[in-house]
């Protein structure tokens, strides 16, 4: 559990419009920011993105939430990948509580994260005390500065070089991280022995696993950590805490096959390179990647099995497409790696050939074209059939219009009847979804409740205690406990930025956020705050009045007394008590 008042912190630190803008282009519109809703299709724009309140509604679909809640919906991450997402792109710590485990430390306490950072740090002062390292760094054309950016490192030939590092060579933390094997007969010794170290780094900059080439020939060439509670190879890719920056500029990311190939392409002035850890391709990396960028670049060898492994990513890309972003795929001369290309030709010639690069559509149509006979109608019934599952994964509506399109042309046949024999029914946009929540009945309760979450310091004037008392037989009951809880937690919690957020999972929620969609409407209404507090004050006192005609009515039910609760409806600062 992350403690609400972090996620309020959270939310108080990190822009929404700043959030969407990553994704969606917004527009001003009055107090409120716009956009063609990313969650269905639509002409005009009815997603509206509250700066002051930091929420979205889309008034079109019903789309509706925080930040937080933007991720979730638009990049498909839980819930605490979203905060931690946020929290990391803030320069917030997401705190750990007690209640789980942190998968960084061991249940000694030991931490592995500063394990690793200290494994780091010994290779590195090692290397620079080995001039054979140093040499073969050199005779691949790697300066000082990107060696140091990337953290590179030698583990020297011994058994236990990691002794001299750790004073307990026993530790668990050293088994833990993979650092150590634990052999038979109880001893131990370094799993990387006589290797170039190449630090693998996750988003947040800690160090969650290695990668060691050896120096001159032998097997294997690399080897990595194994995977560990701090490191899991199909979620992390090689270089991309290191190229965040560059890959922002850039607007653009590029995916090598090697440890060596980003650190080259770095070297040459191609920083926004990164590469998987010896796996293919995941719909994680593909996931994490078009979080960060417009456009992802596949690099692979040109030969069988470079080609084998596009078609993986690319299997593994169809899921995750986003309309508006781009991938596509390059594919190198005989021979060549990203490596060996770019210190041949440069940066120029390299990134010239980037921009030739396939685009995702181009290269699955191809692909599958060259698999049948297009000359024939049973090859391009074939052509057809494979086509169909995997342009059924693109979840990104125009994308797969684009692709059934395009298919359809080549096949000879229409969209329509193509749609026909796929089985897809939404030739016409898609409706929006049954989401949309009925028009809020705007009753008393109801709108005090929206002036309390546009204003939530008006509740320092209100004693909610008659709420309290009403029990649970006057009208609109559950609503007024949502009043009464709202007004309790607005008076004590200055810093709560988004109500609804701060009452998940309890059974406020709902009602706050189908009453907050009202607040953009009220936002871009010009009333001042005295007009908006009379609002409130007024609002407030019929409402004391309702219900203590109610309480007395059904005490007379009861118990035949009829004594008032009036002296509770004051107002409590500035003015007087109801008449
Ligand atoms: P390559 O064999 O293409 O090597 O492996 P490379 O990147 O060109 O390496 P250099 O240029 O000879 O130094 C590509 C990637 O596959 C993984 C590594 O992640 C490597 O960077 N790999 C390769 C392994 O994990 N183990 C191996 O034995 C070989
Ligand atoms: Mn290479």
């Amino acid at each position: 559990m992350i403690p609400q008042s972090f996620i309020q912190d959270l939310l108080n630190r990190v822009d929404i419009v700043d959030v969407v803008e990553r994704y969606v282009p917004l527009k001003r519109a009055g107090a409120n920011h716009v956009a063609c809703c990313p969650f269905h299709t639509e002409k005009s724009p009815s997603f509206t993105v509250s700066q002051t309140k930091q929420f979205y509604h889309c008034f079109g679909c019903g789309a509706h939430g925080t930040a937080i809640g933007f991720l979730i919906e638009y990049s498909g991450v839980g819930f605490i990948d979203a905060v931690k997402d946020l929290a990391q792109s803030a320069g917030m710590q997401v705190p750990e509580t007690r209640s789980e485990q942190p998968r960084h430390k061991t249940e000694e306490g030991e931490d592995l994260h500063e394990v690793m950072l200290k494994a780091a740090q010994y290779y590195r002062q090692q290397l620079k005390s080995t001039p054979r390292a140093v040499e073969y760094l050199k005779k691949r054309g790697l300066s000082g500065e990107v060696a140091k950016e990337f953290g590179v490192g030698y583990a020297p030939a011994a058994w236990q070089n990691l002794s001299a590092a750790f004073p307990d060579y026993n530790a668990k933390a050293l088994v833990a991280t993979g650092l150590v094997i634990q052999g038979d007969e109880g001893k131990r010794y370094d799993r990387f022995r006589d290797r170039i170290m190449f630090p693998i780094v996750d988003t947040r900059g800690h160090i969650i696993g290695f990668g060691g080439r050896v120096l001159d020939q032998g097997e294997p060439k690399y080897l990595n950590s194994p995977e560990t509670t701090l490191f899991e190879k199909g979620r992390e890719l090689y270089g991309l805490y290191q190229g965040r920056r560059a890959i922002r500029d850039a607007g653009c990311v590029i995916v090598v096959e090697g440890y060596m190939d980003v650190v080259a392409l770095a070297q040459h002035g191609v920083g926004y390179a990164v590469a998987t850890l010896g796996t293919a391709t995941t719909p994680t990396h593909v996931q994490k990647l078009l979080r960060q960028t417009e456009e992802v670049v596949f690099c692979f060898d040109g030969d069988n099995a470079g080609r084998r492994a596009a078609w993986r990513a690319l299997e593994n890309s169809l899921e995750q497409l986003v309309d508006g972003k781009q991938l596509s795929f390059l594919f190198l001369p005989q021979g060549e790696d990203p490596d060996s290309y770019v210190r041949q030709f440069g940066k120029e010639a390299f990134e010239k050939m980037l921009r030739e690069a396939k685009p995702l559509s181009q290269f699955l149509l191809d692909e599958l074209k060259s698999q049948v006979d297009m000359q024939t109608p049973e090859g391009r019934a074939k052509l057809l059939q494979e086509a169909a599952p995997r342009i059924k994964l693109v979840a990104a509506p125009i994308l797969s219009l684009m692709l059934r399109k395009q298919l359809a042309q080549i096949a000879g046949i229409s969209q329509q009847e193509l749609d026909a024999q796929f089985q897809i029914k939404s030739v016409a946009p898609p409706v929006a979804p049954p989401r949309k929540s009925p028009p809020v009945r705007n009753s008393l309760v109801r709108k005090l409740i929206e002036l309390v979450l546009l204003h939530p310091e008006f509740a320092g004037d209100v004693d909610p205690a008659i709420l309290h008392a009403a029990g649970d037989t006057v009208a609109e009951a559950a609503d007024l406990k949502t009043l009464a809880a709202l007004l309790d937690a607005a008076a004590a919690e200055p810093g709560v930025i988004h109500w609804p957020e701060y009452f998940r999972d309890t059974e406020h929620a709902s009602l706050l956020l189908q009453i907050e969609p009202a607040l953009l409407k009220r936002q871009d209404m010009d009333w001042s705050l005295e007009e908006l507090r009379a609002e409130f004050r007024d609002g407030w006192q019929q409402l004391g009045r309702r219900i203590d005609l109610e309480m007395q009515a059904e005490n007379i039910k009861q118990h035949g007394f009829t004594g008032s609760n009036l002296e509770r409806l004051r107002i409590t600062k500035g003015v007087t008590g109801p008449k």
